[in-house]
């Protein structure tokens, strides 16, 4: 099995090809998903909530989130494996390098971290120091409380133009890929075209480079809410490894997302 690196995202970016995102937690899934055509798996801090049954990321720890990243590790099978750096472990620059160094160690082979031009210089000095860079923007779960909720971002021209600023500063310090969660459909792909790195979307629309779910909402073992962007590929009988297999196939031939699953400004 090839193993998928930062510079395979960059070459599906230049050739207009697809790849697949779902996050992991373990390494029953991790090996099922890598196994499966899936291109990143995500030790994301929504563990938080589909796994430790928190209501948001922010009780999420370094320490929660090693242990995960060392899971996944475990069970890979050749993805490349991205881990959300956690609420406050990125505070500063200076901090930024320090937990992504613990996470780097147990596995992680590309951090993210939510916010945009004020991590200008934490980006960089973690680009510097070899360490890559996935900067999420839109909604930032780690901003449920300024936010006031979970709420679909960039939908008025001020924000959508600071979140076009945003990208491009975050490329120009050095992040190797961008994540949208929940921004309308034309702004995800304006963005997208206004950069030359890869970017992955959730909620975002079709026109991204790379699409991500949270396994068990697309697995359909998530009780709660399910938002407008998910799809169940847990049905007619399938394994988890198929809906795995179908999901990776949808997003890489363009069926997956349709118009349905995005939002408008
Ligand atoms: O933590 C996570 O799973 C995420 C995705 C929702 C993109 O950040």
């Amino acid at each position: 099995m090839s193993k998928t690196t930062i510079n395979t995202l960059h070459q599906c970016k230049q050739d207009n090809r697809k790849f697949a995102v779902v996050t992991a937690y373990d390494a029953t899934f991790s090996h099922l998903a890598s196994s499966a055509d899936i291109d990143v798996i995500l030790v994301g801090d929504s563990l938080g909530m589909v796994f430790q049954g928190q209501d948001s990321t922010v009780p999420v720890t370094l320490e929660h989130m090693c242990y995960h990243t060392d899971a996944v590790k475990k069970g890979n099978q050749g993805a490349l494996i991205m881990s959300d750096l956690p609420f406050m472990s990125y505070a500063t620059p200076e901090q930024a390098i320090e937990s992504s160094a613990l996470l780097m160690q147990a596995g992680a082979e590309m951090v993210k971290l939510e916010g945009g031009a004020w991590l200008v210089d934490t980006v960089a000095m973690l680009s510097e120091r070899g360490i890559p860079v996935c900067a999420h923007l839109g909604l930032t779960p780690q901003y449920v409380h300024k936010f006031g909720g979970y709420k679909v971002q960039g939908r008025d021209d001020a924000a959508a133009k600071q979140m076009i600023k945003d990208a491009q500063a975050m490329e120009a310090a050095g992040a190797d890929v961008l994540l949208l969660e929940c921004v309308p459909s034309e702004l995800a792909k304006t963005l997208t075209e206004s950069v030359n790195i890869p970017v992955i979307g959730i909620g975002a629309g079709s026109d991204t480079d790379g699409q991500v779910l949270v396994c068990y909402d697309m697995l359909g073992m998530n009780p709660g809410h399910i938002p407008k962007f998910v799809k169940n590929y847990m049905i007619e009988g399938r394994t988890i490894q198929q809906a795995f297999e179908v999901y990776a196939q949808e997003v890489k031939d363009g069926s997956f997302p349709g118009p349905e699953h995005g939002f408008k400004a």
